[in-house]
């Protein structure tokens, strides 16, 4: 039981980099098990900030390995550009990351499929990131997809123009206008590069690591109401983003796993379109993107903000088997008067606890009000000193899911965290 899984518990952008990079210390390993570059996971430290996409947030730490595992969709291109900004010496880089072979390949052609597919949807756009996550991972469900272990095989140029021009063909379906060569600019280059990594099967390696006793966290990308299955189907990503996403997407068996972290933000952000039951479309919710700074680490986007939402958080910790809160962005809360918490729906003026089937069902929330706090709390360093009031917006969040509030947030830094 030496595995522990950090995800996100609402939509997304919660503060898992933070975290993953704050806890990495106390870990071996640090393994990614689903999404790809849609993630941006931001850390910062030493007053500087870095965007993750696809590397995993353990990084930036001398003598920790990272696991790309077979459950990403990678894109080579993304992944040039990446190591390119970490600051880090390659040959540094190649002792700390291994890549799993059956990762599966994003092209450049599913990207330009992403947004053909989006161009053609209408009202109901997903508010994809482009990055060509569906169409990738399509391929992976109907076993036509490209593998990093392909990129060692003699036909991998033969594989790609295969692919590319079956990607093509479906291409002449949709009246869209795109530029190949400008959309392949860096991906040959990219996996040129892979190929000075370790590319291997991680799912043995990471069994034999934890056989050895090692300690390794997994860290999710996206967010529980994202998911595949649970999330406002079709406003989702392509991924299983809860923490059995973790054993199919590492290679580990459940019985592996011990701490559950699950991450939410005091307050709810969604980017992308797709039901937001608590979302503010007045002047606290154009507030909380002020002081939250909520705009897209991938995309720049504006991200919709609201109030908590405790049907989705319970929800998420019901799927995700979620052992310890962590509670991000509490600084943000400070300075309102009163600060709302949904703790049910009403659908057609009856409660509902559950999370609708029907995206078009429109809960309107019920909510509790607490009683605010104004003290400026981001330079707080144990939870005793936190304002009486946020004190008591934690035992309610306690209360209301059952799980004790483990660690909070109170600033982008590293060091900008209390634990309890
Ligand atoms: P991730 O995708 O879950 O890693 O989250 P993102 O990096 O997309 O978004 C979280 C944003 O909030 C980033 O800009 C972080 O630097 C910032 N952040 C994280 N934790 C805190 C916090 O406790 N307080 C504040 N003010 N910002 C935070
Ligand atoms: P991190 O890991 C927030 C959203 C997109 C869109 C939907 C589908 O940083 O928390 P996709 O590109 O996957 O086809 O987009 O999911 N989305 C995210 N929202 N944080 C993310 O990742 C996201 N990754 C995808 O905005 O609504
Ligand atoms: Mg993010």
């Amino acid at each position: 039981m030496n595995i522990d899984i950090l995800l996100g518990l609402q939509w997304g952008d919660e503060g898992k980099g933070k975290i993953v990079d704050a806890l990495s210390p106390a870990y071996d390993v640090v393994a990614r098990f689903q999404g790809g570059p849609n993630a941006g996971h931001s850390l910062e430290f030493n007053d500087v900030k870095h965007v993750l996409h696809l590397i995993p947030s353990g990084i930036f730490h001398q003598g920790k390995l990272n696991i790309i595992g077979n459950g990403v969709v990678l894109d080579p291109a993304v992944f040039k550009k990446e190591i390119a900004t970490l600051g880090v010496p390659l040959d540094e880089l190649i002792k700390r990351l291994v890549i799993s072979t059956r990762a599966h390949l994003i092209l450049p052609t599913h990207r330009i499929l992403d947004a053909a597919y989006e161009n053609y949807k209408g009202n109901l756009k997903i508010g994809s990131t482009l990055k060509g996550i569906g169409p990738a991972y399509t391929d992976k469900a109907s076993r036509n997809g490209l593998r990093v272990g392909n990129i060692l095989q003699d036909n991998f140029k033969a594989l790609y123009n295969e692919h590319t021009a079956a990607h093509l063909s479906l291409l002449k379906n949709y009246n869209f206008e795109f530029d190949l060569r400008e959309h392949e600019k860096g991906w040959f280059e990219g996996i040129e590069l892979l190929k000075k990594f370790r590319i291997e099967n991680t799912e043995y390696l990471i069994n034999r690591l934890l056989s050895d006793g090692m300690k390794v966290l997994a860290e999710g990308a996206q967010g529980t109401m994202l998911d595949l299955d649970f999330g406002s189907y079709p406003f989702v990503t392509s991924s299983n983003t809860i923490s059995a996403g973790a054993c199919t997407g590492l290679g580990i068996s459940p019985k592996s796993i011990k701490e559950v972290f699950g991450i939410f933000k005091a307050y709810c952000t969604r980017v992308g379109s797709g039901p937001f039951p608590t979302e503010l479309n007045d002047e606290t919710g154009e507030l909380l993107r002020k002081k939250g700074c909520e705009y897209g680490a991938t995309t720049g986007r504006p991200r919709r903000c609201g109030w908590l939402d405790l049907p989705a958080l319970k929800y998420a910790v019901m799927l995700n088997g979620v052992t310890q809160l962590f509670m991000m962005k509490s600084d943000i809360l400070s300075g309102f008067r009163t600060v709302k918490v949904c703790t049910s729906y009403k659908v057609d003026g009856k409660e509902q606890k559950e999370i609708p089937f029907d995206n078009n069902a429109a809960p309107e929330p019920v909510y509790a009000e607490l009683e605010g706090w104004y003290e400026d709390i981001s330079a707080i360093k144990d939870f005793k000193s936190l304002p009486a009031n946020l004190k008591k917006y934690i035992d309610f969040i306690e209360i209301q899911t059952g799980l004790p509030v483990k660690l909070v947030s109170v600033g982008p830094g590293r060091t900008s965290t209390i634990f309890r």
